[in-house]
């Protein structure tokens, strides 16, 4: 195979003159990612979508393009949670400006809930949910409050 047949398999989706690349979501979470974005489609960004496609690092990924918006720093630790590998690239003018590794907190606050419901997080006080990171693959993290395990399943269905 030469290598312009190469390149023109591995672009499923055209380059973005302005917006977020994330790449290397790891394959069949592309809608959580959305999910996170609160993309629902009614929005007026151009958003472009690779499932499944393959991938020299990940074996099969899924890619998001979203057009005219950067994330902020609690949406990349979303993705982060279900995304580890996950690349979020910041585009302008079509370069590629920044490029941010998804990276697993040490400690998780704030983000996602305790699925226990009779953890003291999960009630009325006014208090963070906590989470260690117990084992990032496959993902569990623990309650700091209630020592309860979360999976990477019951943690995608918050999204
Ligand atoms: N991209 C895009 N529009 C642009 C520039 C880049 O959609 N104007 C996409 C590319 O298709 C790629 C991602 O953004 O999916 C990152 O681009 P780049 O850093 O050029 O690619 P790689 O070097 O392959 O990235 P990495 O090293 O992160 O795998
Ligand atoms: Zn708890």
């Amino acid at each position: 195979m030469n290598a312009l047949a190469t390149a023109e398999e591995e672009l499923y989706v055209r380059k973005i003159r302005m917006g977020t690349v994330i790449d290397h979501i790891s394959a069949g979470h592309a809608l959580s990612v959305l999910r996170i974005l609160g993309l629902t489609g009614k929005e007026n960004n151009v958003v472009s979508i690779a499932m499944n496609v393959r991938s020299k690092k990940l074996g099969r990924k899924d890619i998001v393009k979203v057009e005219d918006r950067e994330l902020d720093a609690e949406e990349v630790d979303k993705i982060a949670l279900i995304a580890p590998k996950a690349t979020i690239n910041i585009i302008r003018d079509y370069e590629v400006v920044e490029k941010q590794e998804a990276k697993l907190p040490k400690i998780i606050r704030g983000i996602i809930k305790c699925d226990n419901p009779i953890c003291v997080s999960s009630g009325k006080e006014p208090i963070q949910p906590t989470f260690f990171m117990e084992k990032e693959d496959p993902l569990r993290l623990r309650c700091y409050y209630c020592n309860r395990i979360m999976n990477k399943d019951s943690i995608v269905r918050q999204f």
